[in-house]
């Protein structure tokens, strides 16, 4: 997929398309993690999450992103401000589990992907989280249609409660439906419709 306005985000050190500071999600639950627990950002774009766990000294931290220039920035980012993240390029569909995580995380990804993919895949990283261990999914869901930026791409919008079926047998901490508005220098004031799921392994 290439959204071109993200490809030149991706390659200024100084811009960041979804904002420099991380999920909120991440700070208001920050006092539950360990920091050595190992973490995974799937997806993880330029790396507002990712970069901000390392920052709070987080000791392991993994993140992909299909997208070479985002998982590229991160890189000259951990090399100027001397921060450790193990980086890789490669997909949902096929990032490979060499070890338990603790915390896994994929804020605004799992759209994008075919939806038996990211089904199977949340069915892996479950398989691969240590009991205690906690999931944070932010994706859109198909109740307002995608925009003209993402259409082509927002192949796997989940419908309203799909997520949460996935967590059964896991300790459901949170999970919103909510929607909200954005802008874009391509897109004007638009809707997204959003689930965000947060789960314990028990
Ligand atoms: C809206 S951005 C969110 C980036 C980041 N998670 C954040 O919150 O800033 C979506 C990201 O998903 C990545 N992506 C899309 N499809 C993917 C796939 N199949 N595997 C891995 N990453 C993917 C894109 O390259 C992009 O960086």
């Amino acid at each position: 997929m290439k959204v071109q306005a993200w490809e030149d985000a991706f390659k200024d050190d100084s811009t960041f398309l979804f904002g420099s500071a991380p999920n909120r999600t991440i700070t208001e639950l920050e006092h539950l993690f360990d920091k050595k627990w190992s973490i995974l950002d799937v997806g993880c774009g330029d790396g507002k999450n990712a970069v901000y766990l390392a920052k709070q000294g987080f000791e392991s931290i993994d993140a992909f992103d299909i997208n070479e220039n985002a998982v590229g920035k991160i890189e000259r980012i951990c090399t100027s401000q001397n921060l450790r993240i193990n980086t890789q390029v490669t997909s949902v569909n096929d990032f490979v589990f060499e070890k338990q995580y603790d915390l896994v995380l994929s804020f605004g990804v799992y759209h994008f992907v075919d939806k038996a993919e990211w089904k199977a895949f949340i069915k892996k990283a479950q398989d691969n989280t240590r009991v205690g261990g906690i999931h944070i999914i932010q994706m859109f869901n198909d109740s307002i249609p995608p925009t003209s930026d993402i259409a082509p791409f927002a192949i796997g919008m989940a419908k309203e409660g799909e997520l949460c079926e996935l967590y059964e047998g896991w300790e459901i901490i949170q999970y919103l439906s909510y929607t909200f508005e954005e802008e874009h220098p391509d897109v004007p004031l638009h809707k997204h419709a959003s689930n965000k799921l947060v789960a314990r392994k028990i």
